[in-house]
């Protein structure tokens, strides 16, 4: 029971990645708030995860944050985790990519995540805990092609990672990201077959990842085992960049 009686806010948290860390952290005793857009498949979410709430989140609205942090406040009277996990593709190269393209990716992958730390933050400086973990990206390390809008945004969250760890970490709060290389997902499946299968030749473990094993970091760096780490983007990619 690593997070035995931790709230913890999971934005994206209906599919993928998000859901797998969702299950994980109930498993390990937290209070699992589930944050998503798609209003069916939060409830589908719920349904599967004991103990586990719905609230109808679009990271880029901030009206709909604030309802969500609200209710939880009012609820349980803190919130002690935030996983800014929600994220979107949207693919072009360069020349190719429309300033609609552009905009989509930077307001969820990259001010959704501000407009959430921005909101919630306020509660954890009050209790004087809490720990944030971001969802990076190794795009956000290496760039990638046909990924303009995505690898800014992901090299962007790693910026917020290290400036938030410097301007919290003396009043309590912890704030990290991970940086997945690519994980068996819906996201990952839309890839033509080809490159995904040139993937698992270029990473050094001959496969995708799992969400599972993305759950697993997003735990570590969000209990108290990880109490002293504070600003790492942690790769894991199956050593994909050696
Ligand atoms: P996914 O597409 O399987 O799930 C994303 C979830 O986010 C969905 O439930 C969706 O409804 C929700 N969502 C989308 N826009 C939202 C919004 N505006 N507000 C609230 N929720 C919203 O994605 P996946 O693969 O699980 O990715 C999760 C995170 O991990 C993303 O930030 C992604 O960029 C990152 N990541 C994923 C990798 C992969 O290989 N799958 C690799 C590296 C990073």
């Amino acid at each position: 029971m690593r997070l035995k009686d931790k709230v913890a806010i999971i934005t994206g948290a209906a599919k993928g990645i998000g859901f797998a860390t969702a299950q994980r952290f109930a498993q390990e005793g937290a209070k699992v708030m589930i944050a998503d857009i798609d209003p069916e498949a939060v409830n589908a979410a719920v349904d599967q995860i004991p103990g586990s709430e719905a609230y109808e989140v679009n990271v880029t609205d901030r009206v709909s944050i604030q309802a969500a942090v609200d209710q939880i406040m009012q609820r349980h009277g803190r919130i002690d985790i935030l996983i800014n996990n929600a994220g979107i593709t949207q693919d072009a190269r360069l020349v190719k990519m429309t300033e609609a393209q552009f905009d989509a990716v930077i307001d969820v992958n990259l001010k959704g995540v501000f407009n959430c730390a921005q909101l919630v933050v306020p509660h954890m400086l009050e209790a004087g805990r809490g720990s944030i973990v971001n969802a990076s990206s190794v795009v956000g390390i290496y760039g990638n092609f046909g990924q303009t809008n995505y690898a800014a945004s992901k090299f962007g969250v790693i910026g917020f990672t290290k400036t938030w760890a410097r301007e919290l970490g003396a009043k309590g709060v912890r704030v990290n990201a991970v940086c997945p290389g690519f994980i068996a997902t819906e996201m990952v499946n839309a890839m033509p077959e080809n490159i995904l299968r040139d993937i698992e030749r270029r990473s050094w473990l001959g496969r995708l990842g799992t969400p599972e094993e993305i759950a697993n970091i997003y735990l570590f760096l969000a209990s108290d085992e990880a109490s002293y780490v504070n600003g790492v983007a942690l790769e894991a990619s199956g050593g994909i960049s050696l």
